[in-house]
């Protein structure tokens, strides 16, 4: 169920730079709210800019009504956001999305992660606590590695790589995906990031016969299923990623 409320900014930090991380006080949208979903924000009272900007849900505290999302400065709306300050009100829509479903008897799921693709990876490993997790997190660059405490602290086998080597192995997430997959039996893939990063995930995934998951980014403007601005082509026809994904089954895209 769809819901829309006037959420009061808790906090509103810097994690590196041109990442920020806000907490939202908005309890009807984090009772509601499962990993792989997302919110709409309204970044202004006004109609500039008037279409709300999607973001994945990276946490949510039920007991406090909060969620937490973590978002990169792209244009004018995220700059906007990140000016915000607490106390300040925000329109927020949402849950939006299918989300991410693990199905019940998988038991050893590996998460892939690129950029600000982790936060709602971080949000499932906190779900799935009870399952053997296996995390890939990439990046360009050390601070650039977003959600490895999060991670961890869901009981979460941790695998790190960047580009030029600052931290964890150098290169790129897909070399340490064929290691852990060469030493485990994997059950499931969820991956959320950059799309070549996904396609790449995909690609070893059906090579290997295992489900994969991708969570696809698309431009959105009603983000209810009705202006048909955020399709992608699958095999039974052109789906909305705001109601119909954004989580797909990898098989099932036209890529
Ligand atoms: C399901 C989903 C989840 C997302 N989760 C996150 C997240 O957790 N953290 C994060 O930083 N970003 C996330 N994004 C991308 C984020 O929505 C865009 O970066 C943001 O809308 C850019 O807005 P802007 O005004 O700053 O940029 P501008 O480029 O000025 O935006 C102009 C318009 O294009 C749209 N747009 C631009 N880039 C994108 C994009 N990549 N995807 C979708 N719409 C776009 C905007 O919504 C806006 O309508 C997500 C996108 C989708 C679809
Ligand atoms: S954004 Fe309008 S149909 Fe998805």
């Amino acid at each position: 169920m769809l819901t829309i409320e006037n959420a009061k900014i808790v906090t509103n930090q810097e994690l590196t730079r041109d990442y920020f991380v806000m907490t939202l006080n908005c309890p009807k949208i984090s009772a509601l709210a499962r990993p792989g979903q997302f919110v709409n924000i309204h970044v202004l009272e006004n109609t500039d800019p008037l279409l709300r900007r999607p973001i994945s849900i990276y946490d949510i505290d039920k007991s406090k009504g909060t969620i937490k999302i973590l978002y990169f400065i792209k244009g004018k709306g995220t700059n906007i956001l990140k000016n915000k300050k607490e106390e300040e009100i925000l329109s927020v829509t949402g849950p939006h999305g299918n989300g991410f479903v693990v199905h019940p008897d998988s038991k050893n799921i590996l998460l892939v992660g690129g950029g600000f693709g982790t936060a709602p990876l971080a949000f499932l490993a906190k779900e799935i606590k009870e399952k053997n997790i296996f995390t890939a997190i990439g990046g360009r660059t050390k601070d650039l590695i977003f959600c490895e405490k999060d991670f961890k602290d869901s009981g979460a086998k941790v695998f790190i790589s960047t580009e030029d080597g600052s931290y964890g192995e150098k290169g790129l997430v897909t070399e340490n995906i064929i290691k852990i997959l060469n030493q485990n039996k994997i059950d499931e893939i969820f991956t959320v990031g950059p799309s070549l990063m996904m396609k790449a995930i995909a690609e070893i995934a059906k090579k290997r016969n295992i489900p994969c998951h991708v969570s696809l980014e698309e431009r959105m403007a009603c983000g209810v299923g009705a202006c048909y601005g955020c399709v992608c082509k699958t095999k039974k026809g052109y789906e909305t990623v705001c109601t119909q994904g954004p989580v797909f089954d990898s098989g099932e895209l036209e890529w």
